[in-house]
């Protein structure tokens, strides 16, 4: 059974495993378990038996802006739509503490798009760069593409339980 929940001391290591696997591969930027476990507040994980099997940092920033980080399914089991599960939820959460628009900069923006993200340019996420980029070795040169998701103008990715059950589906 695969639950999403927001992260426990428990998962430090397996998120740390994930982020850190994608990291070797300059897929993801690295983060040291010390970073996780100082905002492991902000992660989201899917969990089978005990296991983390994918995660996500919901970034607050200001004016009602979140940013998606260390977006990581299991790489033993990608392609079987825990990655598509991992991003409904994290919206949905993101929708739930008001948010109003969330953004990710990925070397994946494909992905992002298929699930109703809108490309931007880069230079448009002014907070990122601030907080960031300014800070970032590789900002010379840097081919990341952003995307952003209008929390504000669509409706929700799955209906409340609720609302289901009303529904009788
Ligand atoms: C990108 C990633 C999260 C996708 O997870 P996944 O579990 O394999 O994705 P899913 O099985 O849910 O696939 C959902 C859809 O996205 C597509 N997809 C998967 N990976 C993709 C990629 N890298 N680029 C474009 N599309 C992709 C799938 O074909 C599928 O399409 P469909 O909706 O038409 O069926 C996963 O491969 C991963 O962890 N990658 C490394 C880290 C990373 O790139 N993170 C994103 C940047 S922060």
């Amino acid at each position: 059974v695969i639950r999403e929940r927001p992260a426990r001391r428990s998962d430090l290591v397996g998120i740390h495993r994930l982020v850190d696997y994608y990291a070797r591969g300059g897929i993801l930027l690295p983060r040291t378990e010390a970073d996780i476990r100082a905002r492991l507040g902000r992660f989201l994980v899917l969990e089978e038996n005990g296991q983390v099997i994918a995660c996500v940092a919901l970034e607050p920033y200001a004016d009602g802006e979140a940013e998606l980080r260390s977006v990581a399914v299991d790489p033993s089991l990608t392609g079987r739509g825990y990655g598509k599960h991992l991003i409904d939820y994290a919206l949905t959460t993101a929708r739930r503490r008001r948010f109003l628009r969330v953004f990710v900069v990925s070397r994946s923006p494909d992905f992002f798009l298929r699930r109703g993200f809108f490309p931007v340019p880069r230079l448009e996420l002014s907070q990122k760069i601030e907080r960031d980029c300014r800070r970032c070795s590789r900002a010379p040169g840097c081919n990341l593409s952003a995307a952003v998701f209008f929390l504000s103008l669509q409706p929700p990715a799955r209906p409340p339980a609720a609302v289901l059950s009303v529904l009788r589906v």
